[in-house]
C-alpha cells in the first residue's frame, strides 16, 4: 500500500510560482518516490501548467484540485465542474475545514461533490476534523471507499500537530465508519514529524499545507515518510 504524500497549496501560487515548484523538485525527487503516491493540489489556475510540466519532466506526481462545483454544469457563474477538473487532475480534495467554516460548505454539499467526483473518475479525498463529521457523511455517502483526511482544526496552520497516537486512534474510528477508506493525517505536518504519522497502523499518509509550499521542505517530508 503506497504512502500518500499530499501537498495542498490552498490560495497560494501564481502559474509562474507553480511551475518553479515543479521544476525544482525535478532534480531530486526520483530517488524518493518508491512506495509513495505523491499528489499536488495547486490552485485551479495552475492545474493546466502543472499538468503540462509534470508530463514533460516525466515526474511521478499526480494532480488533484482543492474543490469542485456541487453542480454538474450550466448556470453557476464562477464555478469549476468535475469534468473540467478531470481534464488535468485525478484527485479532488473535498470538505476542507476552511471551506466549511469560511464558505458554508455542509456535509450535504460535500456528499453531492463526492458523487460528481466519482462520476468523472476523480478520486475524492474528503476532509473531516472530527468523528461526528465522519458519521454525518456516512449517512449521506454510505459506501465511501476512497481517501479521508483527518485534519483537526486546532492543528491546521498552527505549528501544533495532533499527537500521532491520537491521530491513529481517530483514524481507527474513521475506519470503523468507512472500512474501505484509507485515512491520511493533516495539520502542521513537517519533515520532522511526518514519519511519526505515517508509521501509525491506521494512517496511510499525510496531507501537508504550509510546509509543502517550499519545494525543499516538501523534499524533506518525502525523505521522512
Ligand atoms: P498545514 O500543513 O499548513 O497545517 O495545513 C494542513 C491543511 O489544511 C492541508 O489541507
Amino acid at each position: 500500500m503506497p504512502i500518500f504524500t499530499v501537498s495542498s497549496w490552498k490560495e497560494t501560487g501564481t502559474v509562474a510560482q507553480a511551475r518553479a515548484w515543479v521544476n525544482s523538485l525535478a532534480k531530486e525527487i526520483f530517488p524518493l518516490v518508491k512506495g509513495k503516491e505523491i499528489i499536488v493540489l495547486p490552485p485551479f489556475t495552475a492545474l493546466s501548467a502543472v499538468s503540462k510540466d509534470l508530463k514533460q519532466l516525466n515526474l511521478p506526481i499526480k494532480i488533484g484540485a482543492q474543490d469542485i462545483s456541487r453542480f454538474e454544469e450550466g448556470k453557476h457563474t464562477g464555478e469549476i465542474s468535475a469534468v473540467m477538473v478531470a481534464e488535468f487532475a485525478s484527485y479532488v480534495m473535498l470538505g476542507h475545514s476552511e471551506r466549511r467554516s469560511q464558505l458554508g460548505e455542509t456535509d450535504e454539499i460535500v456528499a453531492e461533490k463526492v458523487r460528481l467526483a466519482k462520476k468523472y473518475n476523480l478520486t475524492p479525498m474528503v476532509c473531516v476534523s472530527e468523528i461526528p463529521q465522519a458519521e454525518a457523511l456516512k449517512k449521506l455517502i454510505n459506501d465511501f471507499s476512497d481517501l479521508i483526511a483527518y485534519e483537526p482544526v486546532f492543528a491546521i496552520g498552527t505549528g501544533k500537530p495532533d499527537t500521532p497516537d491520537n491521530a491513529n486512534e481517530v483514524a481507527g474510528q474513521i475506519k470503523s465508519i468507512f472500512p474501505q477508506a484509507r485515512v491520511l493525517y493533516g495539520g502542521s505536518v513537517d519533515g520532522s514529524n511526518a514519519k511519526e504519522f505515517t508509521q501509525q497502523k491506521n494512517l496511510s499518509g499525510v496531507l501537508v499545507g504550509n510546509r509543502s509550499l517550499d519545494p525543499n521542505f516538501f523534499l524533506e517530508i518525502l525523505k521522512n515518510v
